[in-house]
């Protein structure tokens, strides 16, 4: 009895580990029949025979072992199907995986790896989903393996690229259908002609491209440059050109797919829906299309009107009659008239751009943005310049020589291109710069040497400013001199071409009333967002897809078009990151519009002013919103070139990226309605119950200080969950009053929101409350400036002074004339936020 257990327990094992043993492997004497499976160590991926839906044939693949979707990743005899189940894949003698008939007759796929023949060769299949062959003498060189035979899709770890040494070239191609995954028409490929680049063909044609490598993605791929999923690395060196993607998660399955429409897609599993949900995809828009606007040409698919193509500055459509219906394939050619070449070239520059194909250009590392300049204004057939590496400021230079093919635009990303023209054309875009004249050649040839330096610097300072708030200053000083133009035209209605809106570094968008019409369906009440001091807000969708908001301002500023441009355009310079960003402007007879980002998030009361949003925002995150919001307002007040007072702060003026990053709305409001700031007191009260400061309420009278008041009231509001003008508790008027009650009483934690729980820190909520107290004081000269508070909430060492009475002025208010209310951007409990506009008589 006791031995039979033994002899069985022996057998069992032994199995076992044949099983084991077996079941990631191929060797000479273990092939893989039909039927067969071959498992991976992980359990990631398997290695199998496998028939498509409606039809017998037999492959050989790989695919996703813990996917219930089966999906192929790999296929070996994709041109050569079994017909029938006795193929088999096994490693012959000469070292070569081979797949045949059981009677060895016909082979239907085999490697060709001419090798070594004496010694015994084992084919695995890893976790990573890579089939390697080896010997077993030597497993570390694989001598073959199928990560540099990919089929469609490009799996975490492969390399996408070149060996310089074999000259081996990894590329996808498609399927021929979902049921057949022959070779098919499309393929994803990297070139290098002129700079390194991926290009989609469908079959020699080139579809859509990717844009040269910048350093940081690829120039047209924008979407890249956000990497919180993959690690991303670029090599070029004399072994390999390549790029490699990995999963910083490894339990996260995502894959680059070229599919039989022609599109490139990367997919994520996603297990609780049991389906691959698409990440990313390209080409999407036709502006992607490869050539879409022909030869200099330019499309911008954000531009208003109708037809997203352009050309380049200095350059006209070569067929205008087909521009006119739609069709920029044939391009554009030098305006008539241009004296190129002559002394007074200089550069445009095109922000945001994915550069043209570089087949027609040159790649010099060893130059920075200002030999490049030089270098190309010297050559007369250089047609423009872009630097190759945009990290850290810059390295490296492209320059064209030739058509200047497939250059387009976008929201966000993408690089600056500099656009060779004549000097006349030049002083088109300098002309509203003061004191430059296109006349002295110094300036002409030099200026852009010096704008071009000066950008880059800016461009440093910029990045800098992420990490240093102070080094604002200096770039405030460069941007004063600086000459970066930036070109965008729109189409006129009648469809002539009109330039428009050259500033430094501000490209803004005219959007004609139609497309804003048609975006917002109509200012449809479904379109609402909200309503604030100034006016309604809409949500729209530009025809390209682009979310947008819509200020609708509520009554007419009393500006004329250029008064109103030209406040907009200083507005639109403002640019910080905890400031909404604002696209463009809509003027139209009495309609003034103000085209901004969009942020799916909301105001900031529909968090801290709902019950259960409340909780997605613990103590840390207000804190960080907290400052997020005095860097917005330090920047108004004091560190942009204007001076910006907000007049209509409050919780649902500061909106939530999707990051939880606040950013300020409806700066720059007060400006547009003619409050300069040695006019400090206004006719119109613009404002909102609850956050206005007593003097601004109750004699127009406005400053910094009402924004610090107002700002005092938004941050009692975060710490305690509750509205300033809802407060009916504890015997106090409003929430001053009650946080005033309890800080006399050193009980001031029991304002905190309950749903914070304890995971605050006290002291930083004690600064907090006290900063608080003190930025609400009744008279505007007790009140400390954005600066001291920025300054107290980063030293919590400093004594801060004990705070006098605060204005409790809600209850005694009597309004004016005209007095509106109205619900704010959608919170629970908006409402309560009346909005008030308060006419005087002067
Ligand atoms: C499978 O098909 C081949 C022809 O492709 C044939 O020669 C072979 O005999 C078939 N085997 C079986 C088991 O049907
Ligand atoms: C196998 O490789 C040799 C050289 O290494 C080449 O001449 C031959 O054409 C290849 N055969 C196939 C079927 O690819
Ligand atoms: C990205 O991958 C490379 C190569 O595997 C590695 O050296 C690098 O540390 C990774 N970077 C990050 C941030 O994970
Ligand atoms: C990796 O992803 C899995 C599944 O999505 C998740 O459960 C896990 O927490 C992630 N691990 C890390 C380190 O992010
Ligand atoms: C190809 O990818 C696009 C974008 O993800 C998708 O809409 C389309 O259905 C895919 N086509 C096929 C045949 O899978
Ligand atoms: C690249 O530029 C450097 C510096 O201007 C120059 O010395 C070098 O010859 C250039 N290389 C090529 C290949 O043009
Ligand atoms: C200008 O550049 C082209 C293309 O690189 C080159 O063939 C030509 O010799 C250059 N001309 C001069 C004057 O350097």
């Amino acid at each position: 009895m006791y031995q039979q257990k033994t002899i069985l327990a022996s057998v069992f094992l032994f199995l076992l580990f044949r099983f084991c043993s077996s079941t990631d492997t191929i060797t000479l004497t273990r092939p893989l029949k039909d039927g067969d499976v071959l498992v991976s160590s992980g359990e990631n991926f398997a290695l199998g025979f496998f028939s498509t839906r409606n039809s017998n044939n037999r492959y050989v693949g790989i695919w996703y072992h813990k996917v219930s979707e089966q999906t192929v990743v790999w296929v070996a005899n994709r041109d050569n199907p079994i017909t029938n189940s006795s193929g088999i894949l096994s490693v012959d003698q000469s070292g070569n995986l081979i797949l045949h008939e059981a009677d060895q007759r016909f082979v239907f796929w085999s490697t060709n790896v001419s090798g070594v023949a004496n010694d015994v060769f084992s084919a695995q299949l890893l976790d990573s989903g890579n089939l390697v062959l080896f010997q077993r003498t030597n497993r570390q060189v694989y001598s073959w393996q199928s990560f540099d035979y990919p089929s469609n899709t490009l799996l975490p770890g492969m390399k996408f690229g070149m060996d310089r040494k074999t000259g081996l070239k990894r590329m996808i191609t498609s399927w021929k259908s979902s049921g057949n995954p022959g070779i098919g028409e499309y393929s994803y490929a990297m070139e290098f002609v002129g700079s390194t680049q991926l290009f989609l063909y469908k079959d020699m044609t080139k579809i859509w491209r990717t844009g040269s490598w910048t350093g940081h993605g690829w120039s047209g791929v924008p979407e890249m440059t956000q990497n919180f999923i993959f690690n991303v690395t670029y090599v070029d060196n004399n072994n390999e050109v390549a790029i490699v993607y990995l999963i910083r998660n490894s339990s996260i399955f995502s894959r680059l797919v070229v599919n039989e429409s022609g599109i490139v897609e990367r997919l994520t599993w996603h297990e609780a829906n049991r389906r691959w949900i698409g990440f990313w995809s390209a080409p999407k828009e036709p502006c992607d299309g490869y050539s879409h606007c022909g030869s200099f040409g330019i499309c911008d698919p954000y531009k208003s009107g109708t037809f997203e193509c352009d050309c380049l500055p200095g350059y006209e459509p070569q067929a205008p009659q087909d521009w006119y219906l739609r069709d920029g394939s044939k391009g554009c050619k030098r305006k008539v008239g241009m004296k190129m070449c002559k002394n007074g070239d200089g550069f445009v520059e095109l922000a945001r751009a994915k550069v043209p194909d570089t087949s027609t250009a040159r790649v010099n590392m060893s130059m920075g943005l200002e030999a490049c300049e030089e270098f190309c204004l010297r050559n007369c057939t250089c047609e423009g310049y872009a630097i190759a590496d945009v990290r850290e400021g810059g390295r490296g230079c492209i320059t064209w020589y030739g058509d200047m093919i497939d250059t387009r635009t976008f929201s966000d990303g993408g690089q600056s291109l500099y656009i060779r023209v004549d000097a006349d054309e030049l002083a088109k875009y300098s002309s509203k710069k003061p004191k430059s004249s296109h006349k002295n050649p110094f300036l002409v040839i030099v200026m852009p040497v010096v704008a071009a330096g000066i950008f880059f610097s800016t461009c440093i300072c910029c990045y800098i400013k992420k990490k240093n708030n102070k080094k604002k200053k200096d770039n405030r000083k460069e941007h004063e001199v600086g000459f970066s133009f930036t070109v965008d035209s729109y189409k006129s209605r009648d469809g002539s071409f009109i330039e428009k809106d050259i500033g430094e570094n501000v490209d803004l968008h005219v959007f004609d009333l139609m497309t804003i019409v048609a975006a917002t369906d109509n200012f449809s009440p479904s379109s609402k967002l909200g309503e604030g001091g100034f006016g309604t807000v809409h949500k729209g969708k530009l025809a390209n897809g682009q979310e947008i908001a819509v200020k609708r301002l509520s009554q007419s500023s009393g500006q004329g078009m250029q008064e109103f441009k030209n406040e907009v355009t200083l507005i639109a310079k403002l640019q910080h990151r905890n400031l909404v960003r604002l696209f463009g402007y809509c003027f139209h007879r009495d309609e003034q519009m103000l085209i901004y980002e969009y942020l799916p998030n909301k105001g900031l009361d529909s968090f801290i002013f709902d019950q259960e949003k409340a909780s997605l925002l613990d103590w840390n995150k207000r804190f960080q919103i907290i400052r997020g919001i005095v860097r917005g307002l330090l920047y108004l007040h004091q560190d942009s070139r204007l001076k910006i007072i907000h007049r209509d702060l409050k919780a649902s003026n500061v909106l939530l990226d999707a990051d939880l990053n606040p950013k300020i709305a409806d700066f720059g409001m007060a400006k547009i309605f003619g409050g300069d700031q040695d006019e400090a007191k206004t006719r119109r009260v613009v404002g909102t119950y609850g956050y206005m400061s007593p003097e601004y309420a109750m004699e127009g009278l406005f400053s910094v200080k009402s924004d610090v008041f107002s700002f005092g009231i938004l941050l009692l509001e975060i710490i305690s969950g509750r509205k300033n003008n809802s407060y009916y508790l504890e015997n106090s008027v409003n929430l001053i009053g009650h946080a005033w009650d309890l800080w006399k009483q050193d009980k001031a934690l029991t304002l905190v929101d309950s749903t914070l729980g304890d995971s605050f820190d006290d002291r930083e909520i004690l600064l907090c409350i006290h900063v608080g107290i003190l930025c609400v004081q009744e008279s505007a000269a007790d009140r400390p400036t954005m600066t001291d508070v920025a300054f107290m909430l980063s030293n919590s060492e400093t004594k801060l002074p004990y705070p006098n009475q605060p204005a409790f002025i809600f209850r005694q208010l009597h309004y004016g004339t005209e007095s509106t209310s109205a619900s704010a951007s959608g919170g629970v409990g908006s409402v309560y936020d009346e909005m008030i506009t308060i006419v005087r008589a002067r």
